[in-house]
């Protein structure tokens, strides 16, 4: 277990607690460990105030001063001391309780107690329930308002500087957790506040309202607005008769005392139980696997309240903590559609799924299963997509079952099972955290991965971890980094196999580790011959010294994490520069251990599941070859049915197969392929030519267009089942809501065609279809739902007695001798490059504020009003060069389709390479990109596309709006909350007496 400590400026570090100890408290023994922090061990043993001690996570910040207890004789903050063996402790003292009361007391002068009346008094504020545990009757320390006004400015959230207790809680997670360094408070001002960027507003500001700060916040001073007026009883009425009922209960109180009214409020806030579901959750987002519980109202969403998260505790992101709205948008499908004309028509569920299952039925019987297809989203559960790949198999008879992992992160299985067995991140994000040097290639982590982000921002800015980039354009990882360097878009495998050589050329390589797990070295070295350092520096165009230096990094670096994305998955090479990481990971020994490792970052919330759980033309669940026929005997004996042999097609074969005539029906679930997959008009044409297309889905996207008939489904929120996160993590959603109008959740839709189409399913439950998954598959042999509750997670291979491997590979790689392969190697270059008549390279990806394509996203208002439209990023010389200002309309073309968008000038992306956003509201920008695509797997080469741009005569505003965090935000890091800023005010003393000690840490 590591500690986090902090005092004040001086920045705390990772540090290992030492053996168990016993110190004396309130006379009592207790166990507790050296090192670690006092207010942790006394908490055990005796409930005491701790208003600004959050966590270790965060780390004592020693602002509130409610800790405060007795050590041999000294009042001290707990929170502020480690433990010392022998010490002896006492809470109980009179000196003790009338500091902590003393201290309670400041905090009061700083925040006016209104609890029946506000919405923050749901049984979790702190200053609440330290009101009434401290039995507080009167305050010395009057209560007032602070000169300023409230800030309403964040689409999502507001801040109360009046009713700001000064805990600094926030600015530490800001700071410290989320590490977007926004927030400060101003200790020197005559009323200190927190300010955003070292000012007063929000708005502006570089906050990327991840929300970190809310959910820290032990009182109301930030709050999500989506709460105001809500959570209690009384705190909708008109804000007049609201400060009316505060006027009388502030005038009573001098007479009454708190304790008579604190019971009221403590009744109010026991009774909104009722009225407040809390469910917990899985973000729907991206593959970190955030969890959470979602706070509702009937069907009003009130706050995403994160704590338990084994993978997140407190931390969210914007997408994750704000971006509900899209659940009861107007635009959700909530009963099924069927074809008419040019449009289409309500119907009943009776009529459209015997519409679906005569059609469906009629095709197979006319053109055999193999004319048939099946896609499941990465965003349904496993269970959804369980059931899918049975249906597709057991029902219609063919192995054509796809998800859209086969858009991004197919290479990185690829390369994982070329060379080390399974097709997963091996270790915990937890493991990245440690290790020693994090290498980021081709990954925009803290716009697509943010939460993931945070930990490696957090470890490189407080822990020494060493950071190096490999990305074309200058994200936010990519301005943090210790060396960012920009290789030629494509030729990524050159300078990582060049790494490994350098590795095996100057003895870095470890040869002890390679000796007895690893095979192929003496192949593999072979094939390394071309790749010099120098070779390298040319093809990559990147210099030789920034190369070399990478080298001896990694050659220092007490371990080795690699992230990788898109940028290496999206490529002709793409298998093959995931299996270059990976040799590189072999050479340098940075596997089998619990730091370093590979870790291809899963985009979708359930994208690893959706491999895992067989929703792949070659694959039944848990990875087991199709083609083999003790696998194939297996489901044939469980399901009862006989299976087809023969693989089937991805989904990049199947748009090729309704072209040529061999595919005639698909049913897409979830998978807004127009948009996703490349060429958007050549899977536009395809889909144009099938004989009967159905889409199942929770809005009309650009795919619906060409469907005949469109069954409404059900989001996260509205359903039960598990999610697979990057990390291997099994997580349990909860049922938040219920389903929308006439929607479904998908295995409940998928099990009526099935048994439409002759199957005799009776799946009441996720869980039942779990348990049968979890029977059948290895990996997921010891998965159940009572394992699973609640924030219990498990990451697979799970044993069947449920033991689970957070770290995979202690043992041996899953290979029948036990060893790894080293996978040899040539390079190539892409297919297509930029000529004279496409003179710019087009690379694409996520933006933070949104998902993907928009299809949620851009349903939530406060997410639209930072970010309205999509845009093409270029390059300040380009704009030079061209004349171009933020706001012009160009064209762009490319050899695949064209369309018109506005620019956004910007240092991120350099020369003649352009960045061009994925948000689709305005049309798929697939448009543009080609079929072409990695052998290996089939997935579309999206970031090697070549463009031109015409300027068109319209000049428009800044596509990004001033509210955005890149629009003028200018950050304020510092270590953390400063508190030694505020010991110095002349207006500070201690409480409790003159003489209490500062620990210093
Ligand atoms: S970035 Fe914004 S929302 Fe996130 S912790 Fe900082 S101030 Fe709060
Ligand atoms: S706004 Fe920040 S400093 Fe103020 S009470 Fe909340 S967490 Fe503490
Ligand atoms: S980091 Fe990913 S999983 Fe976490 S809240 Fe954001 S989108 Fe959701
Ligand atoms: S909890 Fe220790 S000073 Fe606030």
């Amino acid at each position: 277990m590591s500690v986090l400590q902090l005092s004040g400026d001086v920045v705390y570090g990772q540090q290992e607690l030492t053996g168990e100890v016993h110190i004396s408290i309130d006379g009592t023994s207790v166990a507790t460990s050296e090192g670690e922090l006092l207010v942790e061990a006394v908490l055990r043993h005796n409930e005491i105030p701790h208003i600004c001690y959050h966590s270790p996570l965060m780390g004592p910040i020693q602002t509130c001063d409610t800790c405060i207890v007795e050590v041999d004789g000294k009042l001290v903050r707990s929170c502020g001391t480690k433990v010392v063996p022998g010490m002896k402790v006492v809470t109980e003292s009179k000196r003790a309780k009338d500091a902590r009361a003393e201290a309670f007391d400041v905090i009061l002068g700083n925040h006016m107690l209104y609890c029946t009346v506000c919405d923050n008094n749901n049984e979790n504020c702190r200053v609440h329930n330290t009101a009434l545990a401290l039995n507080v009757e009167h305050q010395e320390h009057e209560f007032k308002p602070k000169p300023y006004e409230v800030d309403m400015s964040n689409p999502f959230y507001r801040y109360d500087p009046s009713q700001c207790i000064l805990c600094g809680q926030c600015v530490q997670a800001c700071q410290t957790v989320q590490v977007n360094e926004t927030l400060s408070i101003g200790w020197e001002l005559e009323h200190p506040r927190v300010l955003w960027d070292g000012g007063m507003q929000i708005g502006g500001s570089s906050c990327v309202s991840c929300g970190h700060c809310i959910t820290v916040c032990p009182c109301n001073a930030l709050m999500e607005k989506s709460m105001l007026g809500e959570a209690g009883f009384l705190s909708g009425m008109p804000k007049e008769s609201l400060n009316k009922m505060i006027d009388v209960v502030k005038a009573i109180e001098p007479e009454m005392g708190y304790g008579a009214i604190m019971q009221v409020s403590q009744t109010e806030s026991v009774m909104r139980e009722e009225r407040i579901k809390k469910t917990k959750t899985v973000c729907t987002y991206c593959g970190v696997g955030c969890s959470y519980d979602v706070w509702t109202k009937d069907r009003k969403i009130l706050k995403i309240s994160p704590l338990h998260g084994d993978t997140n505790q407190i931390s969210t992101c914007v997408k994750g903590k704000f971006g509900w709205d899209f659940v009861n948008s107007k635009d959700r499908l909530q009963t099924p559609l069927i074809r008419e004309g040019a449009g289409f028509r309500e119907a009943t569920w009776e009529e459209a799924l015997s519409l679906v299952t005569t059609k469906l039925g009629s095709i197979k019987q006319q053109y055999g299963p193999d004319a048939l297809s099946v896609i499941i989203s990465s965003k349904a559960t496993n269970e959804d997509g369980y059931l899918m790949q049975k249906f597709a198999r057991a029902v219609v008879g063919t192995n054509n079952i796809d998800n859209c992992s086969r858009y991004c992160q197919s290479p990185a299985t690829m390369g994982l099972f070329r060379t080390v067995g399974y097709g997963g991140d091996s270790g915990s994000i937890e493991n990245i955290a440690k290790s020693g040097l994090v290498l980021i290639v081709g990954s925009n982590t803290a716009d697509s991965h943010p939460v993931l982000a945070t930990r490696v921002k957090r470890a490189h800015k407080l822990f020494g971890q060493r950071l190096i980039v490999a990305d074309p354009r200058e994200h936010e990882m990519a301005r943090r980094a210790d060396i960012h360097f920009r290789p030629r878009p494509g030729t990524d495998l050159v300078w990582i196999s060049a790494m490994s050589r350098y590795m095996l050329d100057n003895g870095h390589a470890k040869q002890e580790f390679l000796d007895q797990w690893v095979n192929g070295l003496d192949e593999y070295r072979k094939s390394l011959e071309p790749f010099t350092m120098e070779y390298a520096a040319r093809i990559c165009e990147v210099p030789l010294e920034t190369l070399e230096q990478v080298a001896e990094e990694i050659a220092a670096a007490r371990s080795v994490a690699v992230l990788w994305a898109m940028g290496i998955t999206q490529h002709m090479r793409a298998s093959d520069g995931s299996t270059a990481i990976s040799n590189l990971l072999l050479i340098t020994g940075n596997y089998m251990r619990d730091e370093g490792g590979a870790y291809p970052l899963r985009g979708h919330n359930n994208v690893q599941g959706a491999g895992d759980i067989g929703a792949a033309p070659i694959y039944y669940p848990g990875y087991q070859p199709v083609t083999d026929a003790a696998n194939r005997k297996k489901f044939e004996d469980a399901w009862g049915v006989s299976l087809p042999p023969q693989r089937g097609m991805d989904n990049h074969q199947m748009v090729d197969a309704i072209y040529e005539g061999k595919l005639r029906a698909m049913y897409v679930a979830g998978e807004d392929m127009i948009s996703a997959d490349s060429n958007a008009n050549h899977v536009a044409g395809a889909f144009e030519k099938l004989d009967f297309f159905v889409v199942q889905d929770i809005f009309f996207t650009e795919t619906c267009r060409y469907a005949d008939v469109i069954l409404p489904a059900s989001p996260a929120l509205e359903k039960d089942g598990t999610f697979s996160s990057t990390e291997r993590r099994i997580q349990r959603l909860y049922q938040a809501l219920p389903e929308l109008g006439d929607s479904r959740a998908d295995w409940k839709i998928t099990q009526d065609i099935a048994n439409r189409m002759g199957a005799n399913w009776n799946y009441q439950h996720p869980s039942e279809i779990m348990a049968e998954m979890a029977s059948l598959t290895p990996l997921y042999a010891g998965v159940s739902y009572e394992r699973l509750e609640g924030y219990k997670t498990l990451q697979w291979p799970v044993a069947p007695d449920g033991t689970d491997q957070p770290v995979l590979y202690l043992n041996g790689f899953p290979f029948p001798d036990n060893k790894a392969r080293l996978y040899p190697l040539d390079f190539r270059e892409p297919d297509e490059q930029p000529d004279a008549d496409f003179d710019l390279f087009l690379n694409n990806g996520r933006m933070l504020e949104h998902f993907h394509e928009g299809n949620m996203t851009a349903r939530v208002p406060g997410i639209h009003e930072e970010t309205p439209e999509r845009y093409i990023e270029i390059s300040e010389e380009l704009a030079k060069e061209r004349n171009i200002e933020s706001g012009r309309w160009v064209r762009v073309t490319s050899r695949h389709g064209s369309l018109v968008i506005k620019t956004l000038v910007t240092s991120r992306v350099f020369g003649y390479q352009v960045y061009l956003p994925l948000l689709s509201q305005e049309g798929p920008i697939n448009i543009l990109t080609g079929s072409h695509s990695d052998p290996a797997t089939n997935t579309p080469a999206y970031k090697e596309t070549a463009v031109r741009i015409k300027l068109l005569p319209e000049q428009g505003t800044n596509p990004l709006r001033p509210l955005n965090p890149r629009y003028s935000g200018k950050p304020t890091p510092q270590s953390g909350v400063e508190v030694e800023r505020k010991w110095k005010r002349k207006d500070y003393r201690m409480p409790g007496s003159e003489k209490l000690v500062q620990i210093q840490l």
